[in-house]
């Protein structure tokens, strides 16, 4: 389960050599998050014009009492994609829970953020789980018996297409089993000019964090990319409802990547990370098509971003 760094490399290098090849060049925006990669993203959070961090910690402050009121006592909390753990201890504080299990990809990070919650939480048992939770993994037995509450702030979710989305939810229902609850984040569809002030950061940050990806590139997998030929672009896909980075060429270019080398003309981009943005019913829909019935759910005075609590629902048949 635990991927070794050599592994890791192995995937990066199959992705990127596959992504940089197809009609479409796009790379999956999991790579964007190296430890420089996190660190600019940390940064991003708390830029003036990206909303979505400050808006959900807000909300949740503000609803925790009544989240908590639903949630069921002794339960172990489960968070997807853990990183920083930023917002967990809100969680934490209002629901008492009897275990807690980061799930990370990076373990490093995940040890780190997983001993100073522990630290702060001490009745609480913390397990980290150093694994992609895009794939299938197992649960510790120490939670076996308990209630599970999923966590997945953050509007994460909104990285995935709807259909990858709708299975990440179904494999989330089938770890967690019938009967758990899932809480969360969602962000809302709002008007383009604050979408792209907040992908394209007058400060740079992003386009920092996007062109970082191709450092990454070169300093992992032996690339020649030169960094200067492109620069930064968030794009609003209307029909599509998300933002999408894009890395676009400045000029004609040549580069080699392990050895293989590609062209791109003055112009051409590479995809590298779609945000969906979800209006409140296609947000529900989406939760509904992944085996989650949306039993409650809040947003800030402004309606710009989501907080979800949903239930596992056995299979059956309508009505
Ligand atoms: C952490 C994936 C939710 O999509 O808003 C921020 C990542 N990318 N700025 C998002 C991101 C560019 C962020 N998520």
């Amino acid at each position: 389960m635990l991927a070794t760094l050599d592994q890791q490399t192995e995937a990066f290098r199959r992705d990127v050599l596959a992504g940089l090849a197809q009609y479409i060049p796009a790379i999956p925006a999991r790579w964007l998050y190296d430890r420089r990669g996190s660190e600019l993203f940390d940064a991003i959070t708390r830029l003036p014009a990206y909303y979505p961090t400050r808006t959900e910690t807000a909300l949740l402050h503000t609803v925790m009492p009544e989240i908590a009121a639903r949630i069921r006592s002794g339960s172990a909390v489960v968070e997807f994609g853990a990183g920083s753990a930023a917002k967990t201890p809100i969680l934490l504080e209002a629901t008492a829970p009897e275990a807690y299990v980061p799930v990370d990809i990076s373990g490093e990070y995940l040890e780190q953020s997983a001993a100073e919650i522990q630290r702060r939480f001490p009745a609480v048992g913390v397990i980290p789980v150093t694994a992609d939770f895009a794939r299938p993994f197992t649960l510790p037995d120490a939670i076996s018996g308990l209630p599970k509450l999923g966590f997945f702030p953050g509007s994460t979710i909104g990285n995935f297409v709807p259909r990858s989305a709708i299975d990440l939810l179904r494999q989330f229902r089938d770890l967690l089993g019938v009967g758990a609850q899932l809480l969360i984040g969602m962000d809302r569809v709002k008007p383009v000019e604050r979408l792209i002030a907040a992908y394209d950061d007058l400060e740079g940050v992003t386009a920092e964090f996007n062109l970082n990806l191709l450092t990454r590139i070169n300093r992992e997998i032996d690339g020649t990319i030169p960094i200067d030929a492109f620069r930064h672009e968030a794009r609003w896909n209307d029909m599509l409802s998300r933002i999408e980075m894009h890395l676009v060429a400045t000029r004609d270019v040549e580069f080699m990547v392990s050895g293989e080398r590609f062209r791109f003309g003055q112009g051409a981009s590479i995809h590298t990370e779609n945000s969906h943005k979800y209006e409140l019913r296609g947000g529900r829909l989406l939760l509904l098509a992944g085996g989650w019935t949306p039993v409650s759910e809040w947003t800030d005075d402004g309606g710009d971003f989501a907080i979800v609590l949903s239930e596992a629902q056995p299979n059956r048949f309508a009505p």
